[in-house]
């Protein structure tokens, strides 16, 4: 971490989190608090509201919430230095030299200095695209159908065919032979010392979230090989945790992402209007941008080639998105290859529809593995419905299971009971009994009593964060482990120890975690929407959740007790709570 606790408060309180919201939305005053229509989400009427007591805001339409660092890390695509750095300017408040080792800064610098060059180049490529020299390139991406705003939007450029005019360009602006190199843009060699790496091509910048130029896709003029080449990995080029086109993608205000499989792709999108689109860099989908993608969002849509070599990368993504908690549809294409060519030939609407369409991926996997069998021969047939049983294995939650179960039989005319069966015999042969004959309600029901433990515990954090002095009340019954979440008790923990300060500051709180991500769950622990009640009945809405949160503690506490000595005495802690509260009036 950069900062320190007391410039992240002091920073905060300095900026005052209406004013700051208020550049940027219309807030309207509502009871205490100020609301808005959403701008994370497309919505028509307010769900977005900032309460000033709390220095925080939340929609509760779509989720979003934090503290003003969160906002415009959010809104300005600003990562958590720089919202700091921004506000600090603002309020006048001076920064720290931050404490980094020197070793850190030595790294910053450098990826700085490689930062500068790769904008250096991008901005010759583009100025070369646009000279006669570029006229090959212009002519190559007017072909493709893209207008002047989408070649301005993106950045494109061209490498020309001659000569190391780009190397002489940088070093003439001062960047030495290594710094060339290192940013990924020249080779060097005995003989022939230092050398362009992209030679007459289209070039794609490729940008981080933050807009900044971290490497060079180019496209070749011709049919030369490859078709395209990409910078090589440097310091500060990761190809496993950058996607193309997030830098737009990340504000679309979309309620999903397209993932695509080129920088043509993603281009034609956006300059249709899918400005959601997105997709990796010359290489397989991974883990970290399946990561990253969950940041903005649950529902990916694949748009990828509609050819077998596509179709195999689809049922990898979809392994990928599922392992990282994502859902994946597939959006056909057919009968055209890829996005781009789709959108020419059939236009806007029709690939519209197309997302409305698009496939759960399950189904997706059922049509392709279907492939491999004739369905008309008995046999085959059984084999097929044996993987089919295979794949809905590996669903956790039997709710899952049995509506998939339902689409197959549906699907192949065939019952649910012998799916089920299949499915059955699958699971024993694993030795797992995951797929156990219980009846449907008691696992929904466990899935909504872990929602209803959570909630309580997340109400009783936003009743002590708006009404303070209720902690002195009932920190005897209390403690930070009752929160048997582990973000939830740490996050406790830190609070009740400010609380005891009398200086409790949930905005700060939420601004220790870097991750915007974090900082959003952080603050629905203090953002909970309380219902408007009477003094009375707010009194016993509060015992009530006082009491959900220590039963649970209790039970929790219980299930562990016969392993673990510690939290046997928890029990007995939390037995004598409750009996307690049952007798006493609190308020
Ligand atoms: P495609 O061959 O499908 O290219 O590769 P495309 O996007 O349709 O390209 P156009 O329309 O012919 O210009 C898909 C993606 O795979 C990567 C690139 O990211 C490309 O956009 N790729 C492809 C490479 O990195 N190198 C190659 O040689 C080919
Ligand atoms: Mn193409």
């Amino acid at each position: 971490m950069y900062y320190s606790e007391e410039i992240i408060a002091e920073v905060q309180q300095r900026n005052d989190i209406v004013d700051i919201i208020s550049q940027y939305v219309r807030l309207q005053k509502k009871g205490s608090n100020y609301i808005a229509c959403c701008p994370f989400h497309t919505e028509k009427t307010p769900s977005f509201s900032v309460s000033r007591t709390k220095q925080m805001y939340k929609c509760f339409g779509c989720g979003e919430g934090g503290s003003v660092i969160t906002f415009l890390q959010k809104y300005e695509n600003l990562s958590f230095p720089e919202a700091i750095k921004y506000l600090a300017d603002r309020a006048g408040v001076q920064l720290p030299e931050s404490q980094q080792s020197e070793a850190a800064k030595k790294r910053d610098s450098r990826r700085a200095r490689l930062l500068e060059v790769n904008k250096a180049a991008a901005g010759y490529y583009f100025y070369l695209l646009r000279s006669d020299k570029g006229k090959v390139g212009m002519d190559y991406l007017e072909r493709r159908g893209l207008t002047e705003e989408t070649r301005h939007k993106f950045g494109l450029g061209y490498a020309s065919s001659y000569g190391n005019d780009l190397i002489t360009y940088l070093k003439q602006k001062g960047y030495s032979d290594s710094d060339i190199k290192d940013a990924g843009l020249a080779s060097f060699s005995e003989q022939k010392g230092i050398s362009s790496k992209f030679w007459n091509r289209v070039m794609f910048p490729i940008q981080d979230s933050n807009h900044r130029v971290i490497g060079f896709g180019g496209r070749v003029m011709g049919d030369g090989e490859p078709k395209y080449l990409n910078s090589p990995e440097t310091e500060i080029f990761d190809k496993s945790r950058n996607l193309y086109g997030l830098n737009f993608a990340r504000t679309a205000k979309k309620p999903n992402m397209i993932l695509c499989e080129g920088y043509m792709d993603v281009i034609s999108l956006h300059q249709a209007g899918f400005d959601q689109a997105v997709a990796s860099l010359g290489t397989a989908f991974t883990d970290g941008q399946a990561n990253l993608l969950r940041r903005y969002t649950k529902d990916v849509l694949l748009a990828y080639d509609s050819d077998g070599a596509g179709i195999k990368a689809a049922l990898r993504a979809i392994g990928i998105l599922r392992q990282n908690g994502l859902s994946g549809k597939i959006i056909n294409m057919q009968p055209y290859k890829d996005p781009d060519e789709f959108i020419r030939n059939l236009g806007t609407e029709e690939f519209q529809k197309r997302i409305d369409e698009a496939e759960n991926s399950f189904l997706f996997r059922v049509r392709i593995a279907e492939r491999d069998y004739q369905l008309k021969d008995p046999d085959s047939r059984t084999r097929f419905f044996r993987e089919v049983a295979t794949m809905i294995c590996e669903f956790e939650e039997e709710v899952e299971r049995e509506s998939y179960m339902e689409a197959v039989a549906e699907r192949y005319r065939i019952s649910k009971n012998q799916i089920k069966e299949l499915v059955v015999k699958h699971a024993m042969s694993r030795g797992g009994v995951t797929v156990a004959e219980r009846p449907k309600p008691a696992s929904s029901n466990q899935g909504k009593q872990r929602d209803h433990v959570k909630h309580s515990q997340q109400l009783l954090l936003t009743y002590l964060a708006d009404k303070p002095e209720l902690y002195q009340k009932v920190k005897k019954y209390l403690s930070p482990g009752d929160f048997t979440d582990e973000t939830y008790g740490a996050v406790a923990e830190r609070f009740f120890a400010d609380l005891e300060k009398g200086s409790a500051n949930p905005a700060v709180l939420v601004s220790l975690f870097e991750d915007p991500e974090e900082q959003s769950q952080v603050s629905a622990l203090f953002t909970t929407h309380l219902e408007e009640i009477s003094e009375e009945e707010e009194a016993k809405a509060f015992r009530d959740i006082l009491l959900a949160v220590k039963k649970n503690s209790f039970e929790y506490y219980s299930a562990r007790s016969g392993t673990d000595i510690q939290a046997l005495t928890k029990v007995i802690e939390a037995k004598k709570t409750l009996e307690e509260l049952n007798k006493t009036h609190i308020f």
